[in-house]
């Protein structure tokens, strides 16, 4: 690599789940603290951060592709940082096949960017993907202006090492950030603007902690404290794990007017010989009856998951099971996924893989059944009065988009700005969104 000029613009392009949404945000406030700008939309930019996602097929070569085509108008190249899951996985592969790529940083080390970014100007290429146990969340400048809606990483990493999964691999074991700290960051979320923080991580209810008193407290204590907030208006939480449910957090669903009626509790399949095959160490029953006691203490809440289909060794009759569990939830929305093998994952090395076509036509199935109850879901809220809170203009004058409590899409025209919560009656359901109309504005 030739030396450069430093960067005067970047580009954070992020892919995957929503924490890679957070660590692109945050990698984009460490270049702001550097002097560098962000890149205007179809503006060219000098520095390109490819923040990447390992979790299903085709990830490592869709990095390589990205690569090749990244281009300036004159032709050249721009630096190339790769960072996010594929460079933890791959990143010696990635320095070793792509001479254009500057630096390679993994999830848990891009607090190092700027430094980083001051060799590559020399010329010099470098690779982090050290696990560094808390590092980048110590080491991050303060936030910008934000949007309404905001993510904050409360847990990262898994230690429950489901066969499929490069999540454990990645992103390393699972720690949990301090309560002070997200505190801190929460408050200064809703400073910069935000009026719904999400909180994060790969197993976010497997989140603990100490309190201001030094008292032991679960994701419940932490909802309950943020809820303190007088311009924070809703918390939501993702991913759960069935396994790290705790009775506080169930509760605080029936206790905290702030926390929203929605849960997203991946259930990967309706086969208890697939889901022990998974490593999921739940069942298919004792799922069912913990999505019970969220009924019975918040009845409307709107149910959310994933799904496998095609995991190695899975029959028609098991993947009939997991239609019944559809049956069974009537999910409001929901995430399906043909399996996928990674590399040094044990599912991927198992017997019996099953073939495309089959997969294919189980995708379809679940889908169709899944995307029924979304509408019916849809359809059964028409009549409903709530809040929406607004994120953004819509496709016609006049017209703002947000979401209700239950996470759905509503259109509706009136007069609102950005931030605004807007009481509004849900009058008519596609699958997809809803169309509101206006009773009031409730906060400005
Ligand atoms: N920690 C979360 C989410 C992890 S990744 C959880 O355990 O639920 C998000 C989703 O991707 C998973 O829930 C799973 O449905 C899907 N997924 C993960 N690995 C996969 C693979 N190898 N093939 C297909 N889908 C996969
Ligand atoms: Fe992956 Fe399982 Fe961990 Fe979720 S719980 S991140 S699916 S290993
Ligand atoms: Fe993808 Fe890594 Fe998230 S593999 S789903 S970006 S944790």
């Amino acid at each position: 690599m030739k030396p450069s000029d430093t960067p005067k613009t970047y580009r954070v392009k992020s892919f995957g789940c929503q924490m890679n949404v957070y660590d692109g945000e945050r990698m984009a406030e460490l270049l702001d603290a550097k002097g560098i700008k962000p890149a205007a939309d179809g503006e060219e930019a000098d520095l390109v951060v490819l923040n990447t996602c390992h979790i299903r097929e085709k990830a490592t070569e869709k990095v390589y592709s990205d690569i090749g085509r990244l281009r300036k108008a004159d032709g050249s190249k721009p630096l190339i940082a790769v960072a996010g899951c594929v460079a933890q996985a791959e990143g010696e592969e990635i320095m070793a096949r792509a001479p254009a790529v500057g630096m390679v940083v993994g999830p848990q080390a891009y607090h190092r960017l700027p430094d980083m970014l001051d060799r590559a100007v020399k010329g010099e290429r470098s690779t982090d993907t050290d696990m560094p146990e808390d590092a980048k969340f110590a080491a991050l400048p303060k936030r910008r202006k934000v949007a309404p809606t905001a993510f904050l990483t409360v847990q990262e990493g898994c230690d429950k090492f489901c066969t499929y999964c490069v999540v454990p691999y990645t992103r390393g074991a699972e720690i949990s950030r301090p309560f002070g700290e997200l505190v801190d960051e929460a408050a200064r979320l809703v400073d910069a603007g935000a009026r719904e923080i999400t909180l994060l991580g790969q197993n976010v209810n497997a989140w603990s902690g100490e309190d201001a008193k030094g008292r032991a407290v679960g994701l419940d204590g932490l909802v309950k404290e943020l809820a303190r907030l007088p311009d924070l208006k809703r918390i939501r939480y993702t991913t759960s794990h069935p396994n790290d449910m705790t009775d506080g957090l169930i509760a605080a669903h029936g206790e905290i007017d702030k926390l929203m009626p929605y849960l997203h509790l991946p259930v990967q399949s309706g086969s208890d010989r697939v889901l022990k095959a998974m490593n999921r160490s739940h069942t298919a029953d004792s799922y069912l009856k913990l999505l019970d006691r969220f009924r019975e203490v918040r009845p409307d809440i709107a149910l959310s998951g994933d799904f496998i289909v095609g995991f190695p060794g899975e029959t028609d009759a098991e993947f009939e099971e997991t239609l019944q569990i559809v049956d069974a939830v009537r999910y409001a929305q929901a995430f399906s996924f043909k399996y996928s093998p990674r590399p040094g994952t044990p599912a991927a090395s198992m017997d019996d893989q099953i073939a495309k076509e089959v997969m294919d036509e189980r995708l379809q199935r679940l889908q169709a059944a899944l995307n029924r109850d979304q509408l019916a879901f849809n359809e059964a809220s028409v009549g409903k009065t709530c809040e929406v809170l607004v994120e953004r203009k819509g496709k016609y004058p006049g017209q703002w988009l947000g979401k209700s409590p239950w996470l759905q899409s509503v259109f509706f025209e009136g007069d609102a700005q950005i931030g605004d919560l807007v009481r509004v009656e849900l009058a008519e359901a596609g699958p997809n969104s809803l169309k509101g109309r206006v009773l009031e504005s409730v906060s400005a």
